[in-house]
């Protein structure tokens, strides 16, 4: 192929709009594919030298071939010009260029619509399998912060309103257990990505009688695609991959906010470290959440992807369209934020310091006032009763501006007969955490299980 003439140039007696070309070319960003395509395209070589249509000695020139394109592009030398359209054709044009006219013998058999889809899944196996190990490594690090502060309590909060203490290890722990799922949905997509779709051809099948299945363990994939119409359209594993990182950003971003609100003066339960926090230009005294902040900025650019994705597809008719070249933006874009962001996060959540007294202090006892409630109903008492009149005590409380610890046993036996002495050890932290031990719960029995069942998955790398 010599330069400038394209591979596809024989139907066409005008050459393209330089503006055309421009608009077409996705080498800008396609050629992050350049290491997964070339390996595609040795093992597809050796796969046509199988099945008779290429001579040993043929295969060995492109396989070497390829080798010098891979080390010339790696090196940073080669010059991506858009008149090349894409990697798939720069890989070509350049191993002709250095082998000659057998170079053209590679495409036989295939089409840039199984190549491309080929790429992109041997792409998203290590995509996944970095993003699975940022996540397990903040799983590490989550661990490690609450074994550190297994009896750290503070208020827990729904509608941001206390609502009952626990301690920083359970909440630390919620983190990893939404990981862990993330984890999982990271696997599956890379399992149901785990196909070969070379052999599909542009949309009909290959003519070439190819062995797909040697071709499949070849490239390290569990097994073929079923149906060559779905294999070149089907970008199902991309979305999968980029909702996935979608809902890693949606559990960072409302921890994010939690971590935000909580260094805030008025909250103080943490700092961040000067490393992972920033001044302002003007006011000398701030010190400011960027890292969580940005973290929370960004999920709206991973949602934004996987929005732009979805809308790509939906009105594609079967098979290919060049619409789907789209696809490959917002699936970079999100493995690159969704992967610093998980670091960014990691380096905040590890670096940061607690303040378990400013924690402490922020709990009002009137967070006691279910396990008040619930008292009353093991007296018997049925809970819609109980739930009534420790909200009447709590309004008087509140009117009086007195803790609930402060009343003295007179003084509840006479808001309800109900109340027996025993009520006086309940007003306090630690009974009330002592008191749920339930599975899954926040006392100090049932989170020290957590913790071993935590370690344990953390251990056995197995994702949920
Ligand atoms: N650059 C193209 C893409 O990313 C490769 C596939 C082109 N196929 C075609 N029939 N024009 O989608």
């Amino acid at each position: 192929m010599p330069e400038g003439t394209k591979a596809w140039s024989g139907r066409f007696a005008g050459s393209t709009a330089a503006l055309m070309e421009r608009f077409n070319a996705s080498i800008g960003f396609d050629r992050k594919l350049m290491d997964v395509d070339i390996a595609g395209s040795v093992a597809w070589a050796r796969a046509l030298a199988r099945a008779g249509v290429l001579a040993p000695a043929e295969v060995d020139l492109i396989v070497g071939g390829l080798e010098q394109v891979r080390r010339e592009m790696a090196a940073g030398t080669y010059d991506f010009r858009p008149e090349l359209e894409d990697i798939h054709m720069a890989v070509e044009q350049r191993l002709t260029q250095l082998i000659g006219p057998v170079g053209g013998k590679l495409h036989t058999g295939r089409s840039r619509n199984d190549q491309v889809n080929l790429d992109e899944r041997l792409f998203l196996r290590r995509a996944a399998s970095e993003l699975d190990r940022a996540l397990r490594q903040l799983q590490a690090v989550v661990v490690a912060s609450a074994q550190a502060h297994v009896a750290v309590v503070l208020p827990g909060y729904t509608h941001l309103q206390q609502a009952q203490p626990i301690v920083f290890a359970h909440y630390a722990l919620s983190l990893f257990w939404m990981l862990q799922r993330d984890r999982g949905r990271l696997a599956d997509a890379s399992a149901r990505a785990d196909r070969l779709p070379l052999g599909s051809g542009a949309l009909a099948g290959t003519t070439f009688a190819v062995d797909r299945d040697a071709l499949a363990s070849e490239l390290g994939f569990a097994g073929i695609t079923e149906n060559s119409l779905d294999a070149v359209s089907d970008r199902d594993f991309l979305l999968e991959f980029i909702a996935a990182a979608a809902i890693v950003m949606m559990h960072l971003s409302r921890f994010c906010e939690d971590l935000i609100i909580w260094s805030s003066a008025e909250f103080g339960f943490i700092e961040l470290a000067d490393a992972f926090a920033t001044g302002s230009s003007m006011m000398p005294q701030k010190k400011n959440p960027d890292s969580l902040e940005l973290v929370r900025g960004k999920t709206g650019r991973v949602y934004g992807s996987l929005m732009s994705l979805l809308t790509t597809m939906k009105g594609i008719p079967l098979t290919y369209a060049k619409d789907m070249q789209e696809d490959k933006e917002p699936f970079f874009d999100a493995l690159e934020t969704a992967l610093i962001s998980v670091e960014v996060f990691t380096g905040a959540w590890e670096t940061m310091t607690l303040r378990p007294e400013r924690m402490a202090a922020a709990i009002d006892d009137k967070a006691l006032a279910t396990d008040l409630a619930d008292y009353l109903v093991r007296r018997g008492m049925p809970f819609r009763e109980a739930h009534r009149v420790i909200g009447s005590l709590v309004r008087r409380a509140i009117a009086d501006g007195r803790a609930l610890a402060s009343y003295s046993l007179a003084e509840f036996q006479a808001h309800d007969a109900a109340f027996g002495a025993d009520v006086m050890s309940l007003l306090n932290l630690e009974a009330s955490l002592a008191q749920r031990n339930i599975a899954g719960g926040t006392g100090p029995d049932a989170v020290n299980r957590q913790l071993a069942q935590a370690r344990a998955a953390l251990a056995a790398g197995t994702a949920g």
